[in-house]
């Protein structure tokens, strides 16, 4: 049995909570850790025979395995701390704010045979990975544009890390807009160009954008769009993906929990599963599975930086006022 421990007890840990009693048969939760040591207490009282800790220094000979969900800025230095420990690491995404601390992050796992891998849950969702599936198949034909909205009202209180764009990394894009770069990256292939626009007009409290909207073309000749907002004061996608192909369209409804097809006005249902879940279990299952197996994860450090590669070129171009050249950043480019 893996020995898990979790370090942060804010926000994103409380939605693992869900789940964190029933690792078996691959695991076990045994430590949670948290600088403000009432919220490791809290949780932890939930759980039997689970040690809480202020310092996460303290539970190293308690655990194997540890999920990281701390602010951004905290990722490289603990990651690190806990990979030099011998601990393999499940990191909430984004790997890391820079690309040199998560090349070190990546390299010291690979030196040390541990398993690093990003939680980018999304790619874990059964109608995320459904879809991926589908467009692979080319079940409607080949596809030639996909759209990803996530439309949320994400408040970050005053002196909170998230407002910052030092701590959180960049803005919206790169702190939540990741998840869904990285799928565009698995869905449609090789990216070659694309665009960001971002803005924090009416998200005033990020220094960063709050708002973005980025369009990408890719080497098969398919385009995609996403559009990502902590603004949203009323939605009617919320969480949406489209994917038309050349028969017909697929959409996810996240919210509904549906993944269905269109072709010649047509509605069919391809696949249900619990509206709204975030499916955070099958990310540590497959990271468990991996660590046990010495499998590569599917998001592991060198395929989940891509994404962020991505994000900083973006960001670059808009500086500059140019179109991103985006060649070899394909998920297919990593070793
Ligand atoms: N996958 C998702 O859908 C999703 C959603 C939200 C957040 N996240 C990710 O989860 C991570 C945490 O975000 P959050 O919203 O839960 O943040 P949060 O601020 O709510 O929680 C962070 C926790 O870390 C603790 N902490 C800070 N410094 C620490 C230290 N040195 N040692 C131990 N604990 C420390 C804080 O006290 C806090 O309890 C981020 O990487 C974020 O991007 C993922």
């Amino acid at each position: 049995m893996i020995r898990v421990g979790v370090i942060g007890c804010g926000g994103i840990a409380r939605v693992h909570e869900s789940y964190l009693s029933n690792l078996a048969p691959l695991g076990r939760l045994t430590a949670l850790a948290d600088i403000d040591l009432e919220r490791a207490k809290a949780a932890a009282e939930k759980l039997d025979g689970v040690k809480a800790a202020a310092d996460y220094r303290d539970i190293y000979n308690h655990v194997d395995a540890v999920l990281l969900s701390l602010p951004h800025h905290l990722h490289y230095p603990i990651g690190m701390d806990f990979l030099r420990a011998g601990k393999h690491v499940l990191m909430e995404k984004p790997l890391a704010n820079k690309e040199e601390e998560c090349l070190e992050l990546i390299d010291t796992a690979k030196k040390n045979n541990l398993t690093l891998m990003t939680a980018y849950c999304m790619r874990y969702h059964p109608l995320v990975e459904k879809m991926g599936q589908l467009l692979r198949d080319e079940y409607l034909g080949r596809v030639f544009s996909v759209s990803i909205w996530t439309e949320q009202y994400t408040y970050q209180e005053e002196g909170r890390w998230g407002r910052s764009a030092e701590k959180l990394g960049g803005g919206q894009l790169f702190s939540h807009g990741c998840h869904y770069i990285d799928i565009l990256l698995s869905y449609l292939g090789d990216p070659v160009e694309g665009t960001h626009t971002g803005t924090n007009y009416c998200t005033p409290w990020m220094e960063r954008e709050g708002t973005s909207h980025v369009a990408m073309k890719f080497k098969s000749g398919a385009v995609a769009y996403h559009f990502g907002t902590w603004g949203a004061k009323g939605s009617r996608l919320r969480y949406s993906f489209h994917a038309h192909c050349e028969k017909g369209m697929l959409e996810i409804n996240i919210a509904e929990g549906k993944l269905i097809s269109i072709v010649e006005g047509k509605e069919t249902i391809l696949a249900e599963c619990t509206p709204g879940s975030k499916y955070l279990q099958n990310e540590m299952m497959h990271f468990l599975s991996c660590v046990n197996t010495g499998n590569r994860p599917l998001t592991d450090g060198p395929k989940s930086l891509q994404s962020l590669r991505v994000i900083w070129k973006l960001y670059e171009a808009e500086e500059k006022g140019v179109v991103a050249n985006l060649t070899g950043l394909g998920l297919g480019c990593v070793e």
